[in-house]
């Protein structure tokens, strides 16, 4: 791996003696120090020396807004002197929950019921999965409550949303995923693809795959099947055509609940408000988070059907009491945020304008295509991916081993890009929203002087 170039500082040294990183590889973390941001600027960051970097993944796909907002931060800074906290238990709701809650049916992409808020990603998904079972156990049928969840998906780290993920790194030794939750296949045609294998008969092979496995579990066994319109973490997999066309009435046959993942793709990411209009979805319940404040605090939400929502508020009658929620279920502080974001997303166009500079990302990426590292480029919107591979002809990946992928990400670091390998040597590229072609540009360009960097390192040892 590339060496620090710097002496570490007395913050990456408290950092190291002190912190658990979260997705870290903790020895290696002990040995380079991490990278301390302290200042954000448009869509870039600084690190404590003054050096700055494009956020080429908005963070965590999240920062759409970029990193100096101010809109956010009076918006913030107003809330703070107006009431700081209340919550939504025992019938009671802080003023800014009604108003985002309106907002927030107005954006959604089919119509919904009610939204339910948390936290994170992780514990809104945990969320649909406990409601998923007192929507059966409501309407009497205890035995329906397995979920169908793909490999690669990523939910989140929540007991039920990292079972529902289908990464091993997040099962192995947390004793996951729980029973309950059944695995199908990948919708990703450049990997999983048989020899030969067309794109419509790989999607037939997939929703085959789907019913066999409703059929063999039963179907009255199997409550909802979770899915991300595009498969971020799992390596940013945009599924063929057709694809959704062909789960969907599976579904719809055997009376299962379809759990739409927006996490990533909520509020624009796609180029459209939702992978749900891109795909054109049909879900009874959406996840979001992220986007939904710029990331500038956190919040979650879960929008459920009305059908649902009728099902638990009759429920409730029933317990006593709709027995769930969390402290900071819509913070208003949050609640403020997110109705600037939204405010911000109109009055700005951002969607437009992710419409007009998308296409500067897709080319520039798939300029790279025939790079002798690049296996494969694959994106939409304002998302993307280079998949890495020892001979692209033959689709063969790197040994892991190697860190190719880590190399890679390191060395665009060094050239002033901040990206992210995902698992089997994909590369990560989801800027903020607000992005201009020449930052677009000034991306694309350091990636290239990353691939040079990778491909003379990799030819040292003698490949490809
Ligand atoms: C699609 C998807 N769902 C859920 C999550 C979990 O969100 P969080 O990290 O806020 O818990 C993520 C996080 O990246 C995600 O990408």
């Amino acid at each position: 791996m590339i060496e620090p170039s710097r002496e570490r500082s007395a913050a990456a040294q408290r950092d190291v003696d002190n912190h658990l990183h979260p997705y870290t590889q903790l020895r290696d973390l002990e040995r380079n120090g991490p990278l301390v941001i302290v200042r954000g600027e448009g869509v870039q960051v600084f690190d404590e020396h003054g050096k700055g970097y494009i956020e080429g993944m908005a963070g965590l796909w999240c920062a759409s807004l970029g990193f100096s907002e101010r809109r956010l931060a009076q918006a913030a800074h107003r809330q703070m002197e107006t009431l700081p906290y209340y919550h939504s238990f025992s019938g009671k709701v802080p003023g800014p929950v009604t108003e985002l809650v309106q907002t927030m049916m107005q954006w959604a992409p089919v119509p919904m019921g009610r939204v339910l808020f948390a936290n994170s990603g992780s514990e809104s998904n945990d969320t649909a999965f406990k409601l998923v079972r007192y929507y059966n156990n409501a309407r009497g049928r205890p035995l329906k409550k397995k979920i169908i969840a793909r490999n690669k998906a990523y939910h989140g780290v929540t007991v039920a949303a990292a079972s529902m993920s289908g990464l091993a790194t997040m099962h192995e030794y947390f004793d996951l995923p729980l029973p309950d939750v059944v695995r199908v296949s990948c919708p990703h045609y450049y990997q999983f693809a048989l020899p030969g294998e067309s794109e419509s008969q790989f999607v037939e092979r997939l929703a085959c795959e789907l019913e066999d496995t409703i059929l063999r579990e039963g179907a009255d066994t199997i409550a909802a099947f979770i899915a991300e319109p595009v498969q971020g973490a799992g390596g940013v997999i945009v599924p063929p055509d057709n694809y959704f066309d062909s789960i969907q009435p599976i579904l719809k046959k055997y009376d299962i609940l379809f759990l739409v993942d927006e996490v990533i793709t909520g509020f624009g990411r796609l180029g459209k408000a939702f992978g749900t209009q891109v795909f054109n979805l049909k879900p009874d319940m959406i996840t979001v988070a992220k986007m939904l404040t710029a990331a500038y605090v956190p919040m979650s939400a879960l929008y459920i059907s009305d059908e649902i929502y009728q099902t638990i508020a009759d429920a409730s009658a029933a317990v006593g009491i709709f027995g769930h929620g969390y402290t900071y279920s819509g913070h208003p502080l949050a609640c403020a945020v997110a109705l600037e974001t939204l405010r911000i997303y109109s009055t700005d166009d951002v969607l437009g304008h992710v419409q007009q500079v998308a296409p500067r990302l897709q080319q520039g990426l798939r300029s790279f295509s025939n790079h002798p590292l690049v296996g494969d480029v694959r994106g939409l919107g304002l998302i993307g991916a280079l998949e890495l591979a020892a001979d692209p002809a033959q689709r063969k990946p790197f040994d892991p081993k190697q860190g190719v992928g880590n190399y890679f990400v390191a060395r665009a670091q060094e050239h002033g890009l901040i990206l992210r390998t995902l698992v089997g040597d994909v590369i990560a590229f989801s800027p903020p929203l607000i992005i201009t072609e020449a930052e677009i540009d000034a991306m694309l360009e350091r990636t290239s002087q990353a691939l040079a960097d990778t491909l003379a390192w990799v030819r040292t040892w003698g490949a490809p």
